[in-house]
């Protein structure tokens, strides 16, 4: 029998609690023993809830227990989830976690810790939700040097996009039934504004990579300024908005991230990525293409995450699985730099096509859409030139990046 602790009892840790009592039997025989839950963690109480029996409200009961092999930790959150994940480590214990703010900041040093202890500090849920991702690219894609990968990592914003467009539903109504379905993270700025896929990504491409690559260096972009009218034009396009994350290696040195929202086309391998569902497309120098695709939030796909991790800790104990993730920083190229074209919509009517053309060259202009607007698509221009043109387009309403 393998003892393990939950840290949180929301939804994530009661999914946790669901899983291992649902597939006990399965997961018995795929860890080699019995994996046994021996406290849960959290400040509240749940009168009348079975695992009040085994609830702790203070860490170290958990922490000083040498009987405690693996620690869950689905709190999320940096504080105090990194505290007593570092304590978890030191003292001898392997760490499992969903919680994709704390990889992002401290995966590096974690897993050093983890490293140097012969444990093992394992993060799958922490993207895509229950896809396999972070496994496949620690253990499957390494023949391969990834020159991309880019995702639709968030399935808030994927399923807020997916019912304004299907459905014809506002931004806030489908962002109250995101919260509602629990996909939404405590603040929701943090799906709409592109931070949760932010992380997301930053996590992805330092496993990748093999060097640390702070979020806080990505270009982020969220959904927050998109509208009806967007759909209305994608359609006409026959395109859909996505939010996308990516990272391209355009050489050894040459790499650079982003999250924007992006029009795409049924030719993009993503673009039937709806509702919360993910999808990860990656691609390697040996490879070629490879898709990930599947529920990327929610409590039971990311549980089922989560325990897949306690049983892989449960059969590597005292054993590290190693990974290439080093404290290394790798320096993104300057966003400025990165080229892609542009849906571009003004008040005005084709009379400023010349000043258009005088700008942007030959561009692409689009039959009416909205009446008493003017569309077109840019050539491939960079962002910097994007950014120097804009403020002398004239009647400029709005942009976005397009990815045909
Ligand atoms: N809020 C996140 C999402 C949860 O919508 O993808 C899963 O990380």
């Amino acid at each position: 029998m393998i003892n393990i602790a939950v840290l949180g009892y929301g939804t994530i840790g009661s999914g946790v609690v669901e899983v291992l009592n649902t597939n006990g039997e399965s997961i018995r025989k795929r860890a080699g023993a019995k994996i046994n839950i021996k406290y849960v963690l959290d400040i509240r109480e749940f009168p009348g809830d079975p695992i009040s029996e085994i609830l702790v409200h203070d860490v170290n009961i958990i922490l000083n227990d040498p009987q405690v092999k693996i620690v869950v930790e689905v709190m999320g959150g940096i504080n105090p989830a990194y505290s007593f994940v570092k304590e978890a480590l030191l003292k001898g214990k392997s760490v499992v976690t969903s919680n994709k703010e704390l990889v992002a900041k401290h995966g590096a040093e974690l897993l050093d810790i983890a490293k140097t202890r012969n444990l093992n500090f394992l993060f799958e849920a922490s993207v895509g939700g229950g896809i396999p991702i972070i496994r496949p690219l620690n253990q499957s894609l390494t023949a391969d040097e990834i020159v991309e990968i880019t995702g639709i990592l968030n399935g808030t914003t994927n399923y807020m996009l997916t019912k304004m467009s299907e459905e014809g539903i506002g931004f806030n109504e489908a962002l109250e039934d995101a919260q509602a379905l629990g996909y939404a993270e405590r603040d929701p700025s943090a799906d709409v504004d592109g931070h949760d896929a932010c992380r997301k990504i930053a996590i992805l491409s330092s496993l990748a990579y093999g060097m640390q690559v702070d979020f806080e260096d990505i270009y982020t972009e969220g959904i927050a300024n998109i509208t009806d009218v967007d759909i209305l034009y994608a359609k006409a396009l026959d395109a859909r908005i996505k939010l996308f994350a990516s990272s391209i290696r355009e050489d050894d040195e040459n790499v650079y991230a982003m999250v924007a929202p992006m029009m795409i086309r049924a030719n993009h391998p993503l673009y039937s990525v709806n509702d919360v569902f993910n999808g990860i497309y990656v691609r390697g120098n040996v490879i070629g293409d490879v898709m990930f695709y599947g529920s990327g939030a929610g409590k039971l796909p990311t549980a089922s995450a989560v325990v897949a991790d306690v049983v892989d800790a449960a059969k590597h104990l005292n054993k590290n699985i190693w990974t290439i993730w080093s404290s290394k920083k790798l320096d993104l190229i300057n966003i400025d730099l990165v080229k892609h074209r542009f849906l571009i919509r003004v008040n005005k009517k084709k009379e400023i096509l010349d000043d258009i053309k005088a700008l942007f060259g030959e561009v692409e202009e689009l039959t009416e859409v909205v009446k008493d607007e003017f569309a077109f698509i840019t050539p491939l221009i960079t962002e910097r030139e994007m950014k120097d043109k804009k403020e002398r387009i004239p009647g400029l309403i709005g942009s976005i990046r397009i990815r045909f």
